[in-house]
């Protein structure tokens, strides 16, 4: 608790020149053009004025459990989808992505025995960087497609014209998805006893359904036992609840900034949209205005590292964003590619290692294995996105640092959009559900399915440590 204050006022004293609006003079990129100045104002005056929807002492709470992660003694799983869509709002979406990352905790900690921080791309993951600032079809220009909370995926001039009422929407669907989960994490859906009833109908074909089933059965078998000794949830709450955290990328800086509140408790500034907020490949560059934004917040924070950030560049990052180094604040979250991963990252692990930042590990092995497929849709091959996991992990095992979590974009519905896995999706079948609104998605299937051999590679891992340190 010392250390505790005595790093939150360092923080204090080195970000003195933050303020939430300080990044308005700095570069700012994939930033909507409002072409109506009094609407933004007005929208955002009135988020301003909204409760928050996390409060800051559950940010720290979530600091302090992804600390435990960073000293090796946890895994973090962080997943959702690439977007998520006002259209595809609905209580059973969210409940469907829930518990398959219920599902995928429940595999890792079993197999690993090391508990599992839960963090949703969910709940606020509207905003979407793009390569170009317009798109082109059939000779007509309109402004790319930014995300549901700033303009329409329908390609017509008004859709596409970035409304900041759309802010309010968003806000409205994240503050209804997050009172959805704080009740399924809290109200009994994820009581361990329900473990059987967390699987989804569509997935009978599946080997690895059946894997999961015999999962269930040895935890059930565990819980009987611990029930005859006198531990149930009445005497455990654990038992009977977890906590689930919420993420996604800070990238509308208008937004984040509305959402942000100063802690009655310690003074410190908290972005209140999310427990925790991440910048983008795209937006992390030296000078950003999303580094300047999220430097100044109390809330844990993910970095993306792609190919291109070299390694004098990201320590400046860390030097930035964790000037107190406090342990559990910054996850760096990998995302080279199938081929790049293993050539790549060693340099980056060794710089931040030798400077002695702690971090989390995290890999996305999502955002750099895209690929066209021959009739156009955007894929990503199943086994190109399991090849860089185990790239992640061999590099972790060369550099002897911690591979301490998986950053995925997945659903819990039965979609076809990733090729491959054991129930496999073809190219030709990627048409029948093909639901995204952005990148493509794991389904309830293969995201299960990338838990067991994840959780096959980290159990190895831990084995090796064992033996090292005997
Ligand atoms: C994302 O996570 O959806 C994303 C756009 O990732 P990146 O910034 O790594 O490209
Ligand atoms: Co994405």
């Amino acid at each position: 608790m010392g250390l505790a204050r005595f790093t939150v006022s360092k923080v204090t004293i080195m970000a003195a020149k933050w303020a939430p609006d300080s990044w308005t003079s700095h570069e700012a990129r994939q930033l909507p053009n409002y072409p109506d100045a009094a609407a933004l104002a007005a929208a955002t005056k009135q988020l301003t004025s909204y409760p928050p929807l996390v409060f800051a002492g559950e940010a720290r709470n979530l600091t302090t459990d992804l600390a435990r992660v960073v000293e090796g003694k946890a895994f973090l799983l962080q997943g959702g989808d690439c977007a998520e869509s006002f259209a595809e709002f609905h209580p059973n979406n969210i409940r469907d992505t829930f518990r398959v990352i219920l599902q995928m905790a429940v595999v890792l900690t079993f197999a690993s025995k090391l508990p599992v921080v839960k963090l949703g791309r969910m709940a606020g993951q509207f905003a979407k960087p793009r390569s170009t600032d317009t798109e082109t079809i059939d000779g007509v220009e309109l402004p790319s497609y930014r995300g549901d909370n700033v303009n329409d995926i329908a390609f017509t001039p008004e859709g596409r014209t970035p409304d900041p009422q759309r802010m309010i929407q968003g806000y409205s669907q994240s503050a209804a998805t997050l009172n959805l989960l704080r009740a399924f994490a809290q109200g009994g859906y994820a009581n361990l006893h329900q473990v059987h009833r967390w699987t989804h109908d569509f997935l009978g074909s599946s080997p690895w359904a059946k894997k999961y089933a015999e999962t269930a059965d040895r935890i059930g078998e565990a819980l009987e036992f611990m029930e005859a000794c006198g531990i149930n949830p009445d005497t455990v709450p654990q038992l009977g609840q977890t906590q689930f955290y919420t993420s996604h990328e800070a990238l509308l800086l208008q937004y984040e900034q509305a959402m942000t509140r100063q802690d009655s408790l310690t003074g410190d500034w908290y972005d209140t949209s999310a427990h925790f907020l991440w910048i983008g490949d795209r937006t992390r560059f030296d000078g950003s205005a999303h580094v300047e934004f999220l430097r100044g917040i109390g809330n844990p924070i993910g970095l993306k590292c792609g190919p291109s950030l070299e390694p004098d560049v990201l320590l400046r990052l860390l030097d930035t964003l964790n000037p107190a180094r406090v342990p559990g604040r910054m996850t760096l979250i990998t995302r080279y590619g199938h081929d790049k991963i293993e050539a790549g990252l060693p340099k980056l692990v060794r710089a931040v290692k030798r400077e002695g930042h702690q971090v989390i590990w995290s890999c996305d092995p999502m955002h750099g294995n895209v690929i066209k497929a021959a009739n156009g849709y955007k894929t990503r091959p199943f086994e190109r996105i399991l090849a860089e996991v185990r790239g992640f992990f061999a590099v972790h095992r060369a550099e002897g640092t911690f591979a301490g979590g998986i950053h995925a974009e997945m659903t819990g519905q039965n979609v076809t959009e990733c090729t491959g896995g054991a129930v496999d999706v073809t190219e030709q079948s990627l048409a029948d559900r093909y639901h995204t609104h952005c990148d493509p998605r794991l389904n309830a299937g293969q995201s299960l399915e990338l838990a067991f051999l994840l959780a096959e590679m980290l159990n190895d891992e831990l084995r090796q440590r064992r033996a090292e340190a005997a």
